[in-house]
């Protein structure tokens, strides 16, 4: 069976100098000819520091942005080719986190609502049979029902980031692009919210893109590593093979930034794939 992504020459630029009349002279790079793929049930960990290219990437694979050349293909079909339905089935089976889960959300809108949206948006949900979908997917990730009507600002940033997982589990995606989903939050809350992501993975078999600028992190969820300098795949390997014996230099000051490498091991093994 194929990988569930397969990304191959991914390239993006943005323009970085104009003229005089607003015309383009210069462009810079973002994504040089970037190839990674993502086996089902596998995490993918993009690491690499701010201003690599990560969040741009993450965004071209979801059709969010649109690559200036590069082929996306997810389960075997070519994503920037989707449209009419088959576009809507691919944005309920890839989903994102991102960063800051308060701006992920709308201010206005109870979490009853901004977890029940994609019910409606997507199966036409309404009314108790959506509550209901609402209610057991955010008991899921550890909230109450009596939180269902308050808004985005009544909640703490590690409470908000569970709420974000619920709205993207809602439509029973098979992947997800999770950019740097702890970052914000407090040192306390990351590890809470990282083992949430792996207990969902290990239930429902998803693939995680894993987003970060933290090796350390990547390592403790990652099943494979890309790492990125630059808008470049610089390497790419186990988070075993990268931390035992990192390659390229960028990927060596990585490795010796992290203060114990072999401190914390990965959970679990690596889901197996399919020739
Ligand atoms: N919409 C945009 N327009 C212009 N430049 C952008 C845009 N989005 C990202 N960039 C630039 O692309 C580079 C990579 O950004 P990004 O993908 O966000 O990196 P990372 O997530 O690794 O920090 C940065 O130099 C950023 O300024
Ligand atoms: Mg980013």
């Amino acid at each position: 069976m194929s990988p569930l992504l397969e990304v191959t020459g991914l390239r993006k630029s943005f323009p970085a100098k104009r003229n005089l009349f607003g015309r383009v002279t210069e462009r810079t790079v973002v994504s040089n000819d970037v190839s990674f793929t993502v086996g089902r049930g596998e995490t993918l960990g993009i690491v690499g520091e701010s201003g690599a290219g990560k969040s741009t990437i993450g965004r071209q694979v979801l059709r969010l942005i649109e690559p200036d050349a590069g082929t996306i293909l997810f389960d075997g079909q070519d994503v920037r080719k989707l449209k009419g339905k088959e576009l809507l089935t691919f944005r309920r089976r890839a989903q994102m986190i991102f960063q800051d889960p308060f701006s992920s959300l709308d201010p206005h809108m109870t979490i009853r609502n901004a977890v029940g949206e994609p019910l409606s948006i997507h199966f036409g949900l309404s009314g108790e049979e959506r509550d209901r979908r609402v209610v057991e997917i955010l008991q899921r990730v550890g909230m109450r029902e009596d939180q269902l009507d308050k808004y985005p600002r009544e909640f703490s940033g590690g409470q908000l980031q569970r709420i974000a997982i619920a709205r993207a589990l809602t439509l029973d995606p098979d992947f997800i692009v999770c950019d740097e989903p702890v970052a914000a939050l407090d040192v306390s809350i990351q590890a809470q919210v990282l083992n949430l992501l792996l207990d969902l993975q290990e239930e429902r078999g998803l693939a995680y893109i894993f987003i970060s600028h933290d090796l350390s992190l990547v390592r403790f969820l990652a099943h494979r590593v890309v790492v990125m300098y630059r808008g470049e795949v610089v390497e790419t390997g186990t988070a075993e093979e990268l931390f035992d014996n990192p390659q390229h230099a960028y990927t060596k000051s990585l490795v010796s930034a992290v203060p114990d490498p072999r401190a914390r091991r990965r959970r679990r093994a690596v889901p197996a794939q399919e020739a």
